[in-house]
């Protein structure tokens, strides 16, 4: 089937992607279009509230989440580690330390992403189970603005590892945190009662084969 649909002229593939998969799905994609070059690609990244309410209405083919929702009737494929690491900037007090204890963590000013976030999600669960409150001083709806933040010496935060995209960012730096990092795993998920469009089933083959050696490539760091 795969080499029947090499051919194909057209076709539109739809992707729903929670924001901190858009550091490493755009590098899955490249392969697989010069394999089809026929096939479109409708990428929407946006946070994992908003993604589930896509899925709920079924609007794409795939759906990307490091935090599946409860309670759907899902096929889902795990394919790889998300870490969640604690981040300051460089000259901040803390990246110094060889390493830091929550409480430490947690009397510094801390950014968090929006009610909605699958990253917040993470965060809050975690310190909920550690009985730690961290010190909310600004709620930021994007990786890049918290990294900004950061730099800008606004405080500390918790993000996936994936946003300091290939590697550590200039001037920022991961503390070593005792409990961190928050560890998960990314998924592709599809609701069981729709079927896949055969250029859903195409792409499927691909992630489950040389797929997952493109996007664990693309992530070595
Ligand atoms: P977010 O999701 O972009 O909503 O924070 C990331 C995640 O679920 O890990």
């Amino acid at each position: 089937q795969l080499s029947s649909l090499r051919g194909l002229k057209s076709g539109t593939l739809r992707l729903a992607c929670v924001t901190t998969a858009k550091y490493f799905i755009p590098h899955l994609l490249g392969p697989f279009c010069e394999h089809y070059p026929g096939i479109d690609i409708q990428f929407t990244i946006a946070n994992r509230q908003q993604i589930i309410d896509r899925l709920e209405q079924g609007l794409d083919d795939f759906y990307v989440f490091s935090h599946l929702p409860e309670g759907l009737d899902l096929d889902v494929i795990e394919f790889m580690s998300n870490d969640l690491v604690a981040i300051a900037e460089a000259d901040h007090p803390l990246a110094s330390q060889p390493s830091v204890s929550l409480e430490e963590l947690c009397q510094q000013d801390f950014l968090i992403r929006e009610h909605g976030s699958g990253t917040r999600y993470a965060i809050e669960g975690f310190f909920n189970e550690q009985q730690c409150t961290p010190n909310i001083k600004m709620t930021i709806a994007s990786n890049e603005a918290i990294i900004h933040s950061v730099l800008s010496r606004l405080g500390v935060s918790i993000l996936s590892a994936h946003t300091l995209a290939f590697g550590e960012v200039y001037g920022v730096k991961t503390l070593n945190v005792e409990g961190l990092p928050i560890q998960s795993k990314w998924s592709f998920s599809w609701t069981k009662a729709e079927s896949l469009s055969p250029i859903a089933q195409v792409f499927l083959s691909y992630v489950e084969t040389e797929g997952r050696e493109v996007m664990k490539k693309a992530v070595q760091f």
